[in-house]
């Protein structure tokens, strides 16, 4: 008999208040098909959901903390002119090496794993010239970007083997840590595991003014799961639409990499980019190190988190655990001046369990003074309100079909699911008849959340989002206003295999 290994969680989406709170552990347990059955969770394709592992084995022996974090290369534009930096990438297969002494093959924005970072300023406009020197068709979405329709990467608007296209970022929004990947039709959840994503960064004024840590201590984390075949290659089952949870955690594509850090303060940027795993970011300070040298330091020091999806929030928030689900970014500061030389911080999973559990380490090794602050206050987001219409969007499976649908649809690009009016305000309420989690997100805008289950969010979501974590069986209601283009956009859950498989939907923007 089948077994699979169901995660819930129930625990740590719902609503608390924002600083230091614990959360229960996560419940998991083994299921077998008929449990699966009773609980109405197998689809049509016979699959749990979601699969945790995929019978086979498990090519990644390395141990952890052994690889140093690589941090992606900045792209320089090929041209820059009074308005505009102009940018070209080749998206191509290459051999890279993931693990040691092992060759693995992806698909990459330039060849890398993860693609280049894209730095920009507010205001200034981006012409990234996508030239797809794959075999198969792709695209490019730029994830929390403000663009026009025709630039925002449709899955129906594709790229074609040995073309390319021109996609036009305008970056009129506010400094804000977003991410490209591509978002082919049906193919987006094997398209990305093979590689495609990479950060772009929005700077602007506001921030700068902070003196938040920058340059080398201003740090991206693309954290993601992949399971590896014994030669080293990706494993992708290709036919589970529920999804897939990879055994080994890379982070900037490096396997629960080690990363030597100063005695003061980093930015780190956190972009959950896998495919369907969500994690519940901790601290914890090594044991041993701790027993020997700081029996009065607090294990588990509290996160300080500062940005969501969409920027700065309006103040730094301490949180004992950060969940982030897939797609969503958190941005936190870490002081590492409050450990001694030596200390060895892992950054750790509580949804995790064994290799999951720990995604990487920080090893404090080094003096360097101290150039940048925390502010109390970082940034004014003023709420939404106004709304005038309240739209109720149901995230479900169809077992007929086996297909995850939004409002019982599955998607058609044909068909315009909603048609908010330009310059209005509108609460979305997100409604999770299921019994795992959907990342709800939306693009050309950002959104606030205003409650999960009637109560109010933590601190740390009160900032500006582009997706949400809907838990099973939970309601969140969101408010988005509907400006600057009027068109075509898409909605969808971003657990890529449910997205490919048709939980994706469109609204248009109408005069
Ligand atoms: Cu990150 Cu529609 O995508
Ligand atoms: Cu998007
Ligand atoms: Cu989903």
């Amino acid at each position: 008999m089948e077994t699979g290994t169901v995660m819930q969680y129930h625990h740590s989406w719902g609503a608390a208040s924002g600083a230091a709170r614990m959360e229960a552990p996560v419940n998991r347990r083994k299921i077998t098909r008929r449990d699966a059955l009773a609980l109405g969770i197998v689809g049509a394709a016979g699959l749990f959901v979601p699969v945790r592992h995929v019978l086979g084995i498990d090519g990644n022996t390395t141990a952890p903390f052994q690889i140093p974090l690589r941090i992606p290369p900045v792209l320089q534009p090929t041209r820059v002119d009074a308005t505009t930096d102009y940018y070209e990438v080749d998206i191509k297969p290459a051999r890279v090496e993931i693990l040691p002494g092992k060759q693995t093959t992806i698909w990459g924005y330039n060849g890398l794993f993860p693609g280049p970072t894209l730095k920009t300023r507010s205001g200034r406009n981006v012409v990234v010239r996508q030239v797809n020197n794959l075999a198969v068709e792709i695209n490019v979405h730029l994830h929390g970007g403000f663009v026009a329709p025709e630039h925002d990467g449709g899955p129906n608007e594709v790229i074609a083997p040995g073309s390319y296209r021109d996609y036009v970022y305008p970056n009129r929004q506010i400094a804000s840590t977003l991410w490209y990947h591509d978002h082919a039709m049906h193919q987006t959840a094997r398209n990305v595991y093979m590689g495609l994503g990479g950060f772009y960064i929005i700077e602007d004024d506001v921030e700068k003014q902070l003196n938040l840590p920058r340059g080398e201590y201003d740090v991206p984390l693309m954290i993601q799961d992949r399971i590896f075949n014994a030669d080293g290659s990706f494993s992708f089952p290709a036919h589970n639409h529920d999804g897939v949870n990879g055994d080994t955690i890379l982070v900037n594509g490096t396997p629960q990499p080690v990363f030597k850090v100063a005695r003061r303060k980093y930015r780190f940027r956190i972009l959950n980019a896998s495919n369907s795993r969500h994690y519940e970011l901790a601290l914890n300070i090594g044991s041993d190190w701790r027993r020997r040298r700081l029996p009065f330091l607090s294990a588990r020091p509290p996160l300080i988190q500062i940005g969501s999806d969409g920027g700065l929030l309006q103040v730094p928030v301490a949180r004992s655990t950060i969940p982030i689900g897939v797609a969503e970014r958190v941005e936190i500061i870490v002081d590492f001046a409050q450990f001694p030389f030596g200390s060895q911080i892992i950054l750790e999973n509580k949804l995790g369990r064994g290799k999951t559990a720990e995604i990487m380490r920080f090893d404090v090794a080094q003096a360097v003074s101290e150039d940048s602050s925390l502010p109390s206050t970082l940034r004014t987001v003023p709420a939404l309100s106004g709304a005038s219409i309240t739209r109720d969007i149901e995230l479900s499976m169809n077992l007929e079909r086996g297909e995850w649908v939004i409002n019982g649809k599955s998607f058609d690009p044909q068909r315009v699911d909603a048609q908010p009016k330009l310059g209005s305000t509108e609460v979305w309420r997100i409604i999770n008849r299921s019994n795992v989690a959907h990342p709800f997100h939306m693009h050309l805008v950002m959104f606030q959340i205003l409650d999960r289950n009637g109560v109010r969010p933590s601190a740390g979501e009160t900032g500006w989002k582009d997706t949400v974590t809907v838990g099973p069986s939970e309601t969140v209601r969101i408010i988005a206003k509907f400006d600057g283009y009027t068109g075509k956009y898409m909605f969808h859950c971003h657990n890529l295999q449910h997205e490919d498989h048709m939980m994706m939907a469109q609204f248009e923007v109408v005069p």
